[in-house]
Order: C-alpha cells, then structure tokens, then sequence
C-alpha cells in the first residue's frame, strides 16, 4: 500500500514537471534578439531587448505593428468581407481572423459597431475593418467602389459557390447564425451562391462558410483555377 501511495505520489511531481516542460516548450514566438541587433527601422526596439510572442507569422518577427500593416497594404487581394451584425453575431472575430490570413481588402462589418473580438486573436488590429450602420451605406459604398456585391447562403434562388465564375473584384457578404442574409442584403446582392452540404445539418456556421468562400476565390484568382 505505501509503496504504491509512493509512487503515486512520484509519478503526479514527474506529471507536473513534464507538463511544465511541455508548456515550456510550446511557448509561442521567439525570445530576446541575439547576437548585434539589427538597424533596420522595420523593428521595433522593445520587441528585439524583451522577445516576440505575438501570432504573427514568422516572417514579421520582430516587427512593429505599422511595418507589418504596411508590407500586407502592399499586397492585399482584390475580394472584401462583409457579415450583418445586428445582434452581436459571435462568428464575426473568427471571420476577421481568416479575412487576414487570407488577406482580404477590407473587412466590413454592417448594423451594430461593436463586436466581439475574442476569436479575432488581435488579427484585427492588421485588417481594416469598416464599419455600415445600414445596409443601404453599405450597397452605396460597395457600388462607388465598383465592387460586386455577392450574399453567400443558402436560398431556393442561390447558386454553387463551387461552379461560380467569382469576379476578381467583390465583396462576400455573410448573415448572421439565426437569419441568414438579411432580405435588404438578398435584393441588393447580384447573386446569392451556396456551399454544397451532404450531411443532415441544414447549415454550417458562418465562420466556416466564410473561410470556404475565401478560399474559393484564392484558388480562383491566386492559382489560376477554373471553375468550369
Ligand atoms: C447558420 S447560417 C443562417 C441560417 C440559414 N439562412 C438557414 O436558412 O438556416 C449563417 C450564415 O452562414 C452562412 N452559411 C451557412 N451555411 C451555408 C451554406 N451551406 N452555403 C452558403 N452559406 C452558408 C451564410 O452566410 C448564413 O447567412
């Protein structure tokens, strides 16, 4: 009985070392700068003496927060995205999120401002994000912009997404986890496209609506693939 109280005992300060090993291990970013620091105005001073651990990909280590905004200005794609928010919809941060991975122009965010920016892991602050109080504000700067305005959900009347000619220069436009498209959105959209589903659920999230509809466009206009 003692022996194995013992061991037990043992094998728990062996799991919490390990465990402590293991989280230091897998801590996020790199530390202090080694070796002659670099002169370079891109890097920030604070960063290099204490270490960077922000979710930015490696190529920005070290990087202020401006440098990065302006090498992503340099090459943003031509697609934008929208989502409806009129009631704090908690997909939104997790749009912005892959909006910047996969680099959109801009975010635009219509109905209500605020928004719950948890999923967003600070993305946000190297995206622009635009605010519409209404959809009308929104159709109105879409059409100035000359932007093709392209609601994704699934209507009797949408489209596949899969077999649709995506214009190089659009906004995709998502609803909210209740609704969907709002109608406003629906009228003013030149075409509302759908994801093919399989299974018995009558949606995905928006989230992952969003991150398939970017894609879409990425393998269209960054590698060339047709639809036919
Ligand atoms: C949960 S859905 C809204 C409900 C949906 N309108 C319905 O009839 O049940 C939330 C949003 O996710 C997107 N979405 C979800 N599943 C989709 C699909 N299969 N195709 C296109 N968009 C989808 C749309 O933007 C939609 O407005």
């Amino acid at each position: 009985m003692h022996a194995r109280g013992t061991t037990t005992l043992r094998s728990v300060s062996d799991e919490v070392k390990n465990d402590a090993e293991k989280s230091a291990e897998h801590v996020i970013g790199v530390g202090p700068w080694e070796g002659e620091l670099p002169t370079d105005e891109k890097y920030d001073p604070q960063l290099l003496a204490e270490g960077d651990r922000r979710n930015v990909a490696d190529k920005y280590r070290y990087w202020t927060m401006d440098a990065i905004i302006a090498d992503l200005d340099e090459r943003r794609h031509d697609f934008h995205i929208a989502i409806e928010n009129w009631q704090h919809d908690m997909n939104i941060g997790t749009v912005v999120r892959t909006a910047n991975a996969f680099l959109a122009k801009e975010v635009h965010i219509i109905g209500r401002r605020r928004w719950n920016r948890r999923g967003a892991m600070v993305t946000d602050r190297y995206q622009h994000v635009r605010h519409h109080a209404t959809v009308e504000e929104f159709v109105e700067w879409a059409n100035n912009e000359g932007l093709a305005i392209l609601g994704i959900d699934i209507f009797p009347d949408s489209v596949p997404l899969e077999t649709y000619e995506l214009p190089r220069n659009c906004v995709l436009v998502f609803g909210q986890e209740g609704p969907g498209l709002s109608p406003e959105v629906h009228a003013a959209a030149r075409d509302t496209l759908s994801i093919e589903q399989f299974g018995s659920t009558r949606s995905i999230n928006a989230a992952s609506a969003a991150g398939i509809a970017m894609h879409a466009w990425v393998r269209r206009h960054v590698f060339g693939q047709k639809v036919s």
